[in-house]
Formats: structure tokens, C-alpha cells, sequence
């Protein structure tokens, strides 16, 4: 081998000082570059640069850490993506400790809390408070030096946590240097790292395909995702911070007051809760509570109350601690959105497309604001995944305004005579064979229009306001029409007596009439109520406005075919396949051919043109939570009116729909000058064009 031949065991060879020099100046640009990229993206919601572009700039960065072992930092945003995994968490002691809360359980609470503020600080005028929004997460210290961040901790028992630096780097709001030029020497960042809502939703539904058991709530979701000894799965989850106090700073003097600390913090690159207020008194903590409840549900993420400090820190500093809370800071909690109870019995129902969802029955429980007997179960996959038994103590949750659910089993408290849950071999009202499409976790009853409960369910629904309102026509009514058999299709409805109806239970003559008159009168309809009421599975109301704008005669509809469909705004594949096999079964082509017999109809709409239709050139951009329509529906209803929609707004944007929590969409539509619709002039502009978000 010749001596210029590099060998094996050659030392690595020293790059060139000027290289080296080179290499470092672009390490530090690219470091800033994605900081602010990652800023941006992450703390403001408003990314800006494209995600290539962002992924260019990070594959530079590694290709240049490797070449270059000594740029490698810690603070690199390289460093997010996890580390190598610990053996254990090492131990770490606050400074100084963190402290929990004293808790306000009722209004009165608060007054009394406001009052004792008052008395001990001698104030003749309201006190200010700076109020917060509970964040259900797990507590965290971060300390930065020179502003670098160089630890993170878990709260532990307030004296003593757990590093866990590692793990808090891979989350991405998070600086892992602070932004700006000038950072107090030492600084510790206190807050709460918690799991949004989606990333929450989106982690349990790949458990559930998975088959691994899902997390309780997103506090358990967020607590399971930091304490990993390696660091890559904690990068997997999506899990946020936000800031809410100063744990201590050296060599720097931050403002008086709590609400001013929080906007440097904000400055220096943390998320600050957007609901973050300061208000005056008993008073306007009330009404803060009271707004605050009533948007929870909407929020992004889970809170389980609201926290109001006063918001001066020499007055914080008058008031000091009492045992291991502060006298200047209360939790007002909201209802629990957890509770423990007894599984008296699983019951199984049978929805309007047949499938079988096992129902906990259940001892009635106060939960989420209101007391729940049932829950759902969901399917035979769940059941097993919770291992649950009939006599088992479960934890019950119920959170915003979704339907009661069976989250664990209080195996400790399992007593020794529980029974097995068993699915029923066939469907538990008509006895028709069940069956459980593959890749489906659902089993259906194959009874169609036969099975009761499905007959049930397909005309409640046939009648509901949205599709043919049928006022009146109550679920009770329905129930005892098939039960009677009176109704066996919803063309049946259209042949009832006035005999027939007046010997229903509960219904006296008059409001036998007033059915009947219903009735009659449902039957001059729009073609898209029509197709909304035929129940054609993934069809919506939306969907069915838009497939009657598009083929205006159902004739043409269902002849269409599959590539015709798909060319209608909002329908995908899978919609198209749903409607395609609804109308090649002769069962529905009869079922609407029965009720165009019976008088069901609906005035001719003219062919408008792409020209002559209301919005047509308009773009819209919808964004944020409507709280009376869904984010697709509103969706639909625009598209229905000619115009299109963006997922993203730019200077060709006519209009912004800005729903609750709408984030970087509506402050780009501000600074853009766009005009902004919130929720209730939306609906205005619907009703200008003859649509009722309510039908
Ligand atoms: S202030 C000394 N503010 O609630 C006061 N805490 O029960 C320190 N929490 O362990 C806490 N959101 O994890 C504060 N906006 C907020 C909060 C908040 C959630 C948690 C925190 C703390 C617990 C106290």
C-alpha cells in the first residue's frame, strides 16, 4: 500500500482552518434560519417559508454536523429529532420549588378568594388579575443560559423532578434558543406541555389500528409521551408548551408585572396563551370564567379551569405562600370530565346503516355537567382492547359535547362475579345474519329496510329537518309506525290513514291532522333535501347540495358514472362508490321511484351557468371552529354557490370565513385587508342566497 493511499486507521483528516471557518458562519446562519422558520410555524401558526425549502435547510445543517463534528451543538435544531435513548431520568432539584394552586370550586369561591386578595393587601381599588386558561398537561421547568436551553424538569413533588431534556427538545415549540438579542443570563421558563386535541384524537386512532390500548385523555397522552427514556418516540408525538411563569432569572430585571413577563416570554419565542386577559375584581373574573366555559369546548386543547393571579408582582410578593400554594394565585375548575362508576350491562343497538354498537349500560353518574347511564362502547376490537366484564368499575368520560365513552377499566376493583361480554351471532332485532366487513372494525346487520331498528332509524332520518321536515313526525311516533307496522318503507308514509294515526299513543286527533298535513306538505322539496333524505351513506347535506347543483335532474344522477361523480365539487372516491352502489341496488331505485309515485317532488332548477351563479369567481378560505355547522359543510354551501375554496389565503382571496380560534389564516386576512366574515355573518350571507344552515 503506497503512503498517500488514506488507510483505515488514519486519523480523520483536520479540515482546512478556512473551511472550518466557512462551515461555521453558514452552521450559525442555517441555525437561525430554521429557528425563526420553526417559530413561525410552530409558536405564531404561520409558517413562513414552504416545508421544502425548511427541509433543504435542515439536510444542509446534518450533511455539515457530519462533515464537521465540532459544529455539532446542542441547541442545533438538528437536536429535535430525539437523542439516543437514557437508562433512567436523572434527578433535579428546583431552585425554587414549584408549587400548585389552591382550587375554587364554586362562583363563591372566587368572591371569598377576591376578598381575602383585597383584605391582606389593604387595596382600596379592584384588584387586577391576570387570568389563564387551566392547561390539562404536565408541568415543566426550563432553564436557559446565555439563552441557550440547557435543562429541562419535570415538576416532580415541587422540590425534586426529572430531567428530561432530551425529550423536551424534540417539541417544537419549544426554543431551543431564545429569540432576539438580549436574554437574562440565567432564566427558567415555567409551563405546561400538553397534547392538542387532534394530535390527541390522531395518537389513539392509530392505537386503535394498531391494536395497542389507547390513551385515556390527552394529559395521560402528554405525561406517557415525556417520560420515554428514548427521546425519538416523544419526538413522534405532537405535543406543545406554553408558558406561564417566571421560575427565577439572574443578571436581569424583567417587568412588574405577570402579564408583561409572559409578553417577553412571547418576545422571546414561547407561546403565550391567546385567551390570556387581565380583568378587575370578582367581577371580571366571573365574566372571564363565564366566556371561558362556554368556548372550552372549542378550544384546541383541554383545559380543566381557568387560573387568575394578580397580575402585580410586588403585591405577589406581599401576599407570598401558604403552605404549598400561593395566596396571590386560585384554580377555578371546571366539572370533571372523568368519573368512576359500575357496568351494570352491555346492550346491543342497531344504527340506521346496521351496524351494532355494544352499549354500557351504566349506574348514573355527574360527569362533564350532566348525569350519564349509557355509553358506547364502540365495537367487540374496543371491548377487548379495555378487557372489560360486566360488573367491572369503569372510568367514564365525557368531554365537550361528545357522546359518553368507557375510557379504562378500575382493574383493582374488579369483583370476583363479573361475566364475559359476548357479541350476538345475529342482529339482536331482526335476527338477520350479521356480518363484519374486513378492515372494518364494524358488524352490520344484513337485515336492510327489514330490520326494524334500521326502518327505525332510516325514517327518523328521512323525516329530520334537514332532509324532508316532517313536523311532528317525532322519534317516538316513528318508532310505534313500525312497530305497528304501519311503515315499512318511506313511501308507506305517504299512504297513512287518518285511523291509522289517530290511534298512535299520545296523539289526539288534532295533532293526528297536523301530521297528516305535514306529511302532505313535505312533499314539495328540493332535489337536495330529497337525495339528503335517502340516507346514501358519507352524503351529507353539503354533499347533496352540491350533487343538485351539479346534475340538477336525478335522472342523470343516477345514471351517473363513477369518473362524472368524482368531477363534482367534494366528491372524493369514496363518495362516489357509496352513491354508485346506492342507486345500482333495485331496492332504493324502487324506494324513489315509490315515493315520486306517491306526489314527492321537487320544482325544476334551471341549468345556471359557472357565470351565473352567485360566487362564481370568488375565492373563499374558511378557517377556525363554526360552532353551528361543521368546517366541510360551510365548505360545501360555497361551493354550491359557485365560488371556490382555498385551504390557504393569499392576495387572490375574496373573503375569509373566520370560525372560533381561527389562528394565522384570519391575522394574514387582516394584514392583507381582506374582508372577514365571523360565523354569524356567514350565515347572513347563506340566507341572502336562499340557504338555511339549519334545513
Ligand atoms: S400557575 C405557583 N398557570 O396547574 C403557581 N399553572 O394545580 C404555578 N397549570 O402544576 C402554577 N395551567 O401544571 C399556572 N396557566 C397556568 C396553568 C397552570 C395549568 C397547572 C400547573 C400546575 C397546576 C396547579
Amino acid at each position: 500500500m503506497s503512503h498517500d493511499q488514506p488507510s483505515l486507521f488514519d486519523e480523520l483528516p483536520t479540515p482546512k482552518a478556512e473551511d472550518l471557518k466557512k462551515a461555521t458562519i453558514r452552521v450559525q446562519q442555517l441555525h437561525d434560519l430554521l429557528n425563526h422558520a420553526n417559530h413561525a410555524y410552530y409558536v405564531l401558526d404561520d409558517p413562513s417559508i414552504p416545508d421544502a425549502e425548511y427541509d433543504r435547510m435542515f439536510r444542509e445543517l446534518s450533511e455539515l454536523e457530519t462533515l464537521y463534528p465540532v459544529l455539532l451543538a446542542n441547541d442545533s435544531p438538528t437536536q429535535r429529532v430525539g437523542a439516543a435513548p437514557l437508562a433512567k431520568f436523572e434527578q433535579v432539584t428546583h431552585e425554587v420549588p414549584m408549587l400548585s394552586l389552591d382550587n375554587a370550586f364554586v362562583d363563591e369561591d372566587m368572591v371569598d378568594f377576591d376578598r381575602r386578595v383585597s383584605d391582606r393587601l389593604v387595596a382600596g381599588a379592584e384588584i387586577e388579575y391576570a387570568c389563564e386558561p387551566k392547561l390539562d398537561g404536565i408541568a415543566v421547568s426550563l432553564l436557559y443560559e446565555g439563552g441557550v436551553l440547557i435543562r429541562a424538569a419535570t415538576r416532580g413533588d415541587g422540590s425534586t423532578g426529572e430531567n428530561i431534556t432530551q425529550n423536551i427538545r424534540t417539541v417544537a415549540s419549544i426554543p431551543l434558543k431564545l429569540l432576539g438579542d438580549v436574554h437574562p443570563p440565567v432564566l427558567e421558563v415555567r409551563g405546561e406541555v400538553y397534547m392538542p386535541k387532534s394530535s390527541f384524537d390522531a395518537l389513539n386512532e392509530k392505537a386503535r389500528l394498531n391494536d395497542e390500548k389507547a390513551f385515556v385523555n390527552p394529559r395521560n397522552a402528554a405525561a406517557g409521551s415525556l417520560r420515554q427514556l428514548d427521546s425519538k418516540i416523544t419526538a413522534s408525538r405532537r405535543l406543545e408548551f406554553c408558558c406561564y411563569s417566571l421560575g427565577r432569572v439572574e443578571g436581569a430585571v424583567l417587568p412588574e408585572q405577570h402579564s408583561e413577563i409572559l409578553a417577553q416570554f412571547g418576545r422571546w419565542g414561547f407561546i403565550i396563551n391567546a385567551e390570556s386577559r387581565v380583568v378587575l375584581g370578582a367581577a371580571g373574573c366571573q365574566s372571564y370564567y363565564d366566556k371561558l366555559a362556554e368556548k372550552r369546548n372549542y378550544l384546541a386543547y383541554e383545559i380543566d379551569g381557568i387560573v387568575f393571579k394578580v397580575n402585580d408582582i410586588g403585591r405577589q410578593q406581599q401576599l407570598g405562600f401558604i403552605s404549598r400554594a400561593p395566596r396571590w394565585a386560585i384554580a377555578r375548575k371546571f366539572p370533571a370530565q372523568e368519573e368512576m362508576t359500575i357496568l351494570d350491562d352491555v346492550e346491543f343497538q342497531v344504527g340506521r346503516t346496521g351496524a351494532i354498537t355494544p352499549v354500557a349500560r351504566l349506574k348514573p353518574v355527574f360527569v362533564g355537567g350532566v348525569t350519564v347511564s349509557n355509553a358506547t362502547l364502540h365495537n367487540m376490537d374496543e371491548i377487548k382492547r379495555l378487557g372489560v366484564r360486566v360488573g367491572d368499575t369503569v372510568i367514564i368520560r365525557r368531554a365537550g359535547d361528545v357522546i359518553p365513552k368507557v375510557v379504562k377499566v378500575v382493574l383493582e376493583k374488579r369483583p370476583e362475579d363479573t361475566c364475559d361480554i359476548q357479541f350476538p351471532k345475529c342482529c339482536p332485532v331482526c335476527e338477520s345474519r350479521v356480518e363484519r366487513v374486513e378492515d372494518e372494525a364494524i358488524t352490520r346487520c344484513t337485515g336492510g329496510l327489514f330490520c326494524g331498528a334500521q326502518r327505525k332509524e332510516a325514517i327518523k332520518h328521512f323525516a329530520s329537518r334537514k332532509a324532508m321536515d316532517i313536523d311532528g313526525l317525532g322519534d317516538k311516533i316513528v318508532e310505534q309506525l313500525v312497530d305497528e307496522n304501519l311503515i315499512k318503507s318511506f313511501a308507506d308514509l305517504y299512504l297513512l290513514k287518518f285511523d291509522e294515526v289517530s290511534k298512535l299513543e299520545r296523539l289526539g286527533e288534532k295533532s293526528a291532522k297536523n301530521l297528516l298535513t305535514s306529511i302532505e306538505d313535505s312533499k314539495t322539496t328540493t332535489l337536495a333535501k330529497f337525495l339528503y333524505s335517502l340516507g346514501i351513506r358519507e352524503v351529507g347535506v353539503a354533499t347533496a347540495l352540491n350533487l343538485q347543483n351539479h346534475f340538477l335532474d336525478i335522472r342523470v344522477l343516477v345514471k351517473a358514472s363513477f369518473e362524472e361523480l368524482i368531477a363534482v365539487d367534494d366528491v372524493g372516491p369514496i363518495v362516489a362508490k357509496r352513491i354508485l352502489s346506492f342507486f345500482a341496488e333495485p331496492h332504493n331505485q324502487s324506494v324513489i321511484d315509490g315515493l315520486i309515485k306517491s306526489g314527492v317532488n321537487w320544482p325544476n332548477i334551471e341549468k345556471k351557468s359557472q357565470e351565473q351563479m352567485p360566487l362564481t369567481g370568488k375565492t373563499y378560505v374558511v378557517t377556525g371552529t363554526l360552532l353551528h355547522m361543521g368546517r366541510d359543510q360551510a365548505k360545501g354551501y360555497l361551493q354550491g354557490l359557485g365560488a371556490k375554496v382555498a385551504s390557504s389565503v393569499s392576495a387572490k382571496t375574496h373573503a375569509l370565513v373566520a370560525g372560533e380560534k381561527a389562528g394565522s389564516k384570519l391575522q394574514k386576512a387582516q394584514d392583507l385587508g381582506l374582508e372577514i366574515l365571523d360565523e354569524n355573518a356567514f350565515i347572513e350571507l347563506l340566507s341572502q342566497h336562499g340557504i338555511n344552515h339549519e334545513n
